[in-house]
């Protein structure tokens, strides 16, 4: 008898359906508006590097028709190079959200715990349950930063992983450099800890930590760093860890064998060189936190300090319904409810007539919430 209860995983037939962020295109198609922007998924809004695309349509052109290369030899090679590494030490897969998926993979028993911060990305999690292993989520401290006492704290005999990701997603906060090395110092050998970069290149803060100078000595710590946030290219999918060589050779053998594509690898490789344009988001990217900090400011709003292309922002009222309002305006954002932080949003920094607009719309939201007699 077909029953798809009984022939699905348990761990799998639990999970829920993963929720992304909505596509541009369905809130045309619910709302009826057009000039909708999408502010909901940290994505570059300058779009993508034009060395990039460049190249790109050069790839698609001339070799579209032929297998990539499995290793993505050439994009390995100069990440490697660029971070002073072997290539042996350099993991490409589909997004950081593919590498995490091996990650999972190659490490995982059902047995097997995995510390990680109770608000954070949820791709942790997710991978966590698919492979039937436990999470252990910390609570975060009071000010929402990572507290890594306690998740020194919870490592026992069965954990196999720690995922610290720095700058978090969602509140765009550091651990700090001594942070990390107290992580790091207190964390044996044979318990995996992955520092979750995906931000790296826009945290310019001081104390944020270096990790690569710690790869030498310590075997057990995994890198994780995307083109999908500086580079603008999320939609192509390319994620990459740095780790000890015989870490990348174990995860070779979960990979699939073509992962990265083809058009993705040209589009990634000449993104590397392309300064000018990571510099102009850097600095867009600046342009547009500082607003954004002087008009929460202004309007009585906390918002949190982002190292990231993101902030965090507690609107004081029950963040799905200025979810709904700003929808209704053609503004996507994250509402952070189901992550437990009923009041928060998070929005990604887009162009500054971008920005002025969710300014605006958050004012006509709340002043129209107080004229109906609402608690703001
Ligand atoms: C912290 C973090 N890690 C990993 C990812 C996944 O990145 P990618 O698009 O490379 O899969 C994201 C994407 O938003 C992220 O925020």
């Amino acid at each position: 008898m077909f029953d798809i209860q009984q022939m699905v995983r348990k761990c799998i037939l639990k999970r829920k359906e993963y929720i992304p962020g909505k596509p541009i295109e369905e809130v045309e198609r619910e709302y009826g508006i057009p000039h909708i922007i999408k502010l909901d998924s940290n994505e570059n809004p300058l779009g993508a590097s034009p060395l990039a695309i460049e190249a790109m349509i050069r790839e698609i052109k001339e070799r579209s028709h032929l297998y990539p290369e499995s290793l993505c030899y050439d994009l390995s090679r100069k990440l490697a190079v660029k971070f002073g590494l072997q290539s042996e030490s350099i993991f490409i897969d589909n997004g950081a959200d593919g590498v995490i998926t091996m990650i999972g993979l190659t490490f995982l028993n059902p047995e097997d715990e995995v510390i990680f911060a109770e608000i954070s990305f949820p791709a942790y999690d997710n991978i966590v349950a698919k492979m039937g292993a436990k999470s252990v989520k910390i609570p975060m401290r009071r000010d929402f930063t990572i507290d890594i006492d306690a998740m020194i704290k919870a490592i026992h005999q069965n954990t196999k992983l720690i995922f610290l990701c720095n700058p978090n997603n969602p509140t765009g906060l550091m651990t700090s450099k001594n942070e990390f090395e107290q992580l790091i110092a207190q964390t044996p050998e044979n318990v995996l800890i992955i520092s979750d970069e995906a931000y790296f290149e826009f945290a310019d803060h001081e104390d944020y930590p270096d990790t690569l100078q710690y790869l030498k000595n310590h075997k057990n710590l995994i890198i994780l760093r995307s083109f999908s946030k500086i580079m603008g290219l999320a939609g192509l999918r390319v994620g990459y860890a740095m780790a000890a060589p015989e870490i990348v050779k174990a995860m070779l053998k979960a990979r699939e064998p073509f992962p990265v594509n083809r058009i993705a690898q040209a589009g990634a490789l000449a993104a590397l060189d392309d300064d000018a344009f990571i510099d102009k988001t850097k600095c867009l990217n600046q342009e547009g936190l500082h607003y954004f900090y002087d008009a929460f400011d202004a309007m009585g709003l906390t918002c949190y300090k982002s190292h990231t292309n993101f902030i965090m922002v507690d609107v004081g009222m029950d963040a799905d319904f200025v979810f709904e309002e700003l929808l209704k305006k053609g503004i996507i954002v994250r509402p952070l409810k189901a992550q437990g932080i009923k009041n928060g949003l998070r929005i990604t920094i887009g162009l500054m007539e971008q920005n002025h607009r969710v300014i605006q719309a958050l004012k006509e939201i709340f002043k129209g919430n107080i004229q109906n007699g609402k608690d703001k």
